[in-house]
């Protein structure tokens, strides 16, 4: 055990590794470490030649950073267009019939979408966006399942110099309504309703309601995608079909300033206003372009792409729009659940479409392990050579079950460490040059230059602490969408000089970063601070058990005593005495949670974060505050229930 003083303290150790393959390395990007170096002596000079390989200028930048902090440009004086660089140049240079889009539908229905359709699509829809009077620094919000018409509409903004705001099509009316008036948008686009789990949710009825209570809103552009009878209102809403049979084809990308506004994301917190997080043109999408190029070593004229985040969340946005769009690649886009018709939906579509790359979050990863191994097993998943993480820490079972069971033991597992906030990527390996380790992010990508700082703000070189950044990178935010104060007091004032990212990290013996979860997520039991996520991953190691969530609550003797909440595998049982027994092996009796409770599920967010907030507020007997982004209220129900009955014990 480390240190009492430590910031959060080490308890859980790590020992296996995996360097690249030499099959892997010999058609890897990046084998050394000469991006390292270069970017380590003169890091903006390694951005601005990112900028110009990986990105097309119609004018070159004067000024490659000015950074008066907190605020920071890029590419100062360059101009370029988003859509261009996604779509023109791609169809100019030969490429037109190029699939960008492998789209499949819930029901099975699918579509395939070149790089020349998506151009025309894009250009068409730009000019219907003009038309109903969008123009230069207009916000269009977007409220779409998982359809291309998501990306077409996001990208006619881009050409056209207005900034969307996606709002996922999971989220409540309340959600949407508060989202459109902060960012006064003038045109909402929608659909009738999407598919999920066998059935049309209804978009457009939400949209109506929120409609009631937006003044901004001028239009409203209704994609027809469940077939489903919704009302449409006279003079503001608009077919998209329609509108786009009548559009002219031909919308010319204009020249953004690299520091136009290209998008506002929301990102709900856990208390408070939602955070409009505003990104810019040139250095955003130079950022994503060199991420998903090196990160996910992506070949485009080989490799087949699937991630399956929602175009509603920034993963989305970065890693299925703006990034692998720029770099020409070929993608599969899901609309539905991973369970539909059957617990073998993803798996089936990656032997379908001969996916390559694939990109998930923890959280999916740890339900499949719940849905046990036969459903991968099911299929042929030789195709895949390189699989990603991001979302959440991934412990490092679920790790080593998805390098078994989905990557055949031979496939690179990038674990990527980013926020809405960074734009893009900021910790991970490089597949070709790293040597990973189950559950750890490994190294600031070059370019990136992030530290860990104990209390006191002094730099730790090995155990746990705070993660900070410690200079611009081009994909951060420039702010807060009409809050600047905020901006500087929610990621600048921790920390004299450096962006606070909330998240706690630790440092290993050979400099690899581990992220433990934010940091209200982590416990004080008897002076010792220990994180939520090395407990849970030392649940997890457990053979029976696939998911569990812990929490400090109030504890008269300790300060904070440690609650588990514990999903199992598929049809295994266990004791409660035994996981108790199995952390205080892994980790150190001073983890062994007071109390476990076992449940076929656990609060989460619709991004899939497990909710502690709310696990919190039941171990200590609280009512519940917001849980209007939960994604099922009734697991806390249950939970509260028996949090009531249960006698806690020693
Ligand atoms: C967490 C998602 C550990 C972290 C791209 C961060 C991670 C928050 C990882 C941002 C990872 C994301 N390992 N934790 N690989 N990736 N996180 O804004 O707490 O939805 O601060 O962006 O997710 O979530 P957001």
């Amino acid at each position: 055990m480390s240190d009492k003083h430590d910031a959060i303290d080490d308890l859980l150790l790590e020992r296996r590794k995996f360097p690249p393959t030499e099959s892997f390395k010999k058609d890897a990007h990046v084998v050394g470490t000469h991006l390292y170096d270069e970017a380590n002596t003169d890091y903006e000079a390694f951005w601005a030649r990112q900028a110009a390989e990986l990105v097309e200028w119609t004018e070159p930048w004067h000024t490659v950073c000015e950074w008066e902090l907190p605020f920071a440009k890029w590419f100062i004086g360059g101009k370029l267009n988003v859509s261009w660089n996604c779509l023109d140049r791609h169809v100019l240079a030969g490429r037109g019939d190029k699939v960008a889009l492998h789209f499949e539908g819930e029901p099975g229905d699918t579509r395939t979408v070149t790089y020349a359709a998506l151009l025309d699509e894009v250009q068409r829809f730009a000019n219907v966006l003009k038309g109903l009077g969008v123009g230069r620094g207009d916000r269009v919000n977007i409220y779409l399942p998982m359809i291309p018409e998501a990306a077409v509409a996001m990208l006619a903004c881009a050409r056209i110099g207005a900034a969307h705001s996606v709002v996922f099509g999971g989220f409540s009316s309340q959600a949407l309504a508060d989202r459109i008036n902060d960012a006064e948008a003038k045109v909402l686009v929608t659909a009738d309703g999407g598919w999920r789990r066998g059935e049309v949710f209804p978009l457009k009825p939400q949209a109506d309601e929120a409609l009631r209570d937006t003044p901004s809103i001028t239009a409203v552009v209704v994609v027809r995608r469940g077939g489903i009878e919704v009302p449409m209102t006279r003079g503001r809403d608009h077919w998209w079909h329609d509108l786009m049979a009548g559009a002219d084809p031909v919308c010319p990308a204009e020249p953004m300033d690299a520091e136009q506004l290209l998008f506002l994301l929301y990102t709900s917190g856990t208390t408070g206003k939602p955070k409009g997080i505003m990104h810019t043109t040139g250095g955003y999408l130079t950022h994503v372009t060199y991420t998903h190029k090196y990160v996910f070593d992506i070949h485009p004229e080989t490799d087949v792409y699937w991630c399956t985040a929602d175009v509603g969340w920034v993963t989305g946005h970065s890693y299925i729009v703006y990034g692998p769009l720029s770099n020409g690649a070929t993608q599969v886009m899901y609309e539905g659940v991973p369970n539909h018709p059957g617990n073998d939906r993803m798996w089936q579509i990656v032997e379908k479409y001969g996916v390559t790359i694939f990109y998930t979050a923890p959280t999916a990863i740890r339900t499949y392990m719940k849905w046990g191994i036969e459903e991968p097993a099911k299929h042929d998943l030789s195709s895949l050579r390189l699989l990603g993480s991001v979302g959440e820490p991934i412990n490092p079972e679920a790790w080593m079950w998805y390098h078994e069971h989905i990557g055949g033991g031979r496939c690179p597992i990038v674990d990527t460490w980013w926020q809405t906030e960074t734009g893009g990527i900021m910790i991970s390996p490089l597949p070709g040059a790293t040597t990973t380790k189950p559950g750890s992010a490994t190294f600031p990508l070059p370019g990136v230059g992030a530290e860990v700082l104990d209390d006191e703000g002094r730099i730790v070189t090995k155990g746990g602490g705070y993660l900070t950044l410690t200079h611009p990178w081009p994909g951060m935010l420039r702010g807060i969408w009409g809050d600047p104060q905020r901006y500087t007091d929610t990621y600048w004032s921790r920390f004299a000089g450096r962006y606070f990212a909330g998240d706690g990290a630790k440092l290993d013996d050979e400099g690899y970063l581990w992220l433990l979860g934010r940091v209200d997520d982590v416990m004080n039991v008897s002076g010792h601070r220990i994180s939520t996520t090395e407990v849970e991953s030392a649940l997890v190691s457990h053979p029976s058990v696939a998911e569990a969530a812990v929490v400090g609550a109030n504890d008269a003797t300790t300060g904070q005593a440690i609650i588990a909440y514990v999903t199992l595998v598929g049809g295994a049982s266990a004791d409660e005495q035994d996981l108790r027994n199995h952390v205080a092996r892994e980790i150190g009796a001073i983890a062994k949670p007071k109390t476990i409770y076992f449940t076929p599920d656990l609060p989460k967010t619709r991004s899939g974060k497990i909710m502690r907030r709310l696990l919190r507020d039941v171990a200590e007997g609280r009512n519940l505050g917001d849980t209007t982004t939960l994604a099922d209220a009734s697991v806390v129900n249950e939970l509260q229930k028996r949090a009531a009955e249960a006698p806690t014990e020693d």
